[in-house]
């Protein structure tokens, strides 16, 4: 991360030290104790939901008996559905085109049933624009693709940064997205390069699932901005920080590919405070690729990333995780966990004194779509077309 990440790293620097200072509390927050206070937080939620018991250690789709968000369930019993087809053929020739109309104000889910071809398009969905899904063909994903970097120049004449390098930007809530290529195409940065970061998709809306999609890109590829979020069967790849922001995050079933040609970090997860409720859960995934991958560097000092019942391929570094700025991360509030994994990358013998083999009581609250909220918002993959 270069210039642009390096103000922000000040910035929330000078944030936190100014929070801390107004809530002295906080600066003792020991690692325990952010731990086991983010537990309770986990299962006070859990156990509102009636599917508590049924939930447990299991990772169902929470499509039982639990209370449906009613604003999501009012939008889905008025779903729309409009055909996105290149050759003319359905009722918008562009995605961008598609999301132009439909009022900001959306109150339905607009399902674009995306067919198959290489969409060239820039595409940002507006913070108000909720419930669009983008539903592509399994056996042939729509691919949406570009190459911007932070240090493209944009429409304003200054360089995008890389919040708007993204080739797909989400600002709004229950978005959906299932089938889909999300490409950043931009060329593997040359080491020192600065303004690199190229971001394939960025999802800054709350409550967000995406369904066998794939991600491809080299810095940057997957910015998990913020919010709560799903993926599910899907594909990422990249070389430097390749899923990074401060989203609170399952992924499920993934195959976490490094393009790395040197050292480089899987993840770079931006928990600044205590109090948020953040963090990237990975489950039952796979980590494989070239060169040597850190599972994660801490982008704050209550950085908090867990893999679980994940295969790692020797591209794991045997460290496993990188303190980067922060000066002592066995007193700070970074959290980063390994439960059941396998495969030569997971060998625990070389990993930094700080990481943390979890018992089957501190992984719980990781493992199923109830670390996401999932009860409330989560409906399972759309139907194909
Ligand atoms: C997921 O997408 C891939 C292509 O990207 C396809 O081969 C596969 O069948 C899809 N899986 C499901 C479960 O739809
Ligand atoms: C980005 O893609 C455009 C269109 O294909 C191409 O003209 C341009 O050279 C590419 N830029 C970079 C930096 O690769
Ligand atoms: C990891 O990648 C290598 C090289 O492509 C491949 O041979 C191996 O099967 C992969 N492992 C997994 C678990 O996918
Ligand atoms: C783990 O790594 C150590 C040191 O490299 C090695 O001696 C040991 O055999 C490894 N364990 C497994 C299960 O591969």
């Amino acid at each position: 991360m270069a210039l642009s990440l390096h103000y922000y790293f000040i910035l929330f620097f000078l944030l936190t030290i100014s929070k801390s200072n107004s809530n002295p509390s906080l600066q003792n927050d020991s690692n325990a104790d952010g731990f086991k206070k983010w537990v309770s937080w986990n299962v006070q939620t859990y156990k509102r939901s009636s599917s508590f018991e049924a939930n447990l250690g299991s990772n169902r789709l929470a499509d039982g008996p639990g209370p449906l968000d009613p604003k999501l369930a009012k939008a889905e019993a008025a779903k729309v559905k409009y055909i996105v087809s290149q050759d003319g053929g359905g009722d918008y020739k562009s995605i961008r085109e598609a999301v132009e109309s439909i009022p900001l104000k959306n109150t339905r889910r607009v399902i674009l049933d995306i067919k198959p071809g290489i969409y060239r398009e820039k595409i940002v969905i507006p913070k108000s624009m909720s419930f669009i899904t983008f539903l592509g063909r399994s056996d042939s994903p729509a691919v949406i693709t570009g190459n911007d970097t932070a240090a493209t120049i944009g429409p304003d004449g200054k360089p995008m940064n890389t919040f708007h390098s993204p080739t797909v930007a989400i600002n709004s809530n229950y978005f959906v997205a299932a089938n889909i290529r999300f490409e950043n195409t931009a060329p593997y940065p040359d080491v020192g390069q600065a303004g690199g970061q190229a971001v394939a998709l960025r999802i800054s809306g709350d409550k967000a699932a995406f369904y066998n999609c794939s991600f491809y890109g080299t810095q940057d590829t997957l910015y998990d901005h913020k919010g709560l979020h799903y993926f599910k069967n899907c594909f990422i790849q990249g070389s430097v920080d390749f899923i990074f922001g401060y989203g609170r995050s399952l992924y499920e079933n993934c195959y976490l590919n490094s393009i790395a040609k040197r050292v480089a970090s899987l993840t770079a997860q931006k928990r600044t405070i205590a109090t948020m409720e953040s963090g990237f859960s990975f489950t039952k995934s796979t980590v494989n690729g070239s060169g040597l991958v850190y599972l994660g560097r801490a982008w704050g000092d209550h950085s908090r990333v867990v893999f679980s019942y994940t295969f790692m391929e020797k591209v794991v570094i045997s460290g496993g995780w990188s303190n980067w700025h922060i000066q002592l991360p066995e007193e700070s509030g970074v959290y980063y966990g390994e439960y059941q994994c396998s495969g030569p990358g997971a060998n625990w013998t070389g990993r930094v004194h700080w990481a943390h083999l979890l018992t089957d009581e501190e992984a719980q609250p990781f493992l199923g779509t109830y670390y996401v909220g999932g009860e409330t918002w989560l409906l399972g993959p759309p139907v194909a077309p």
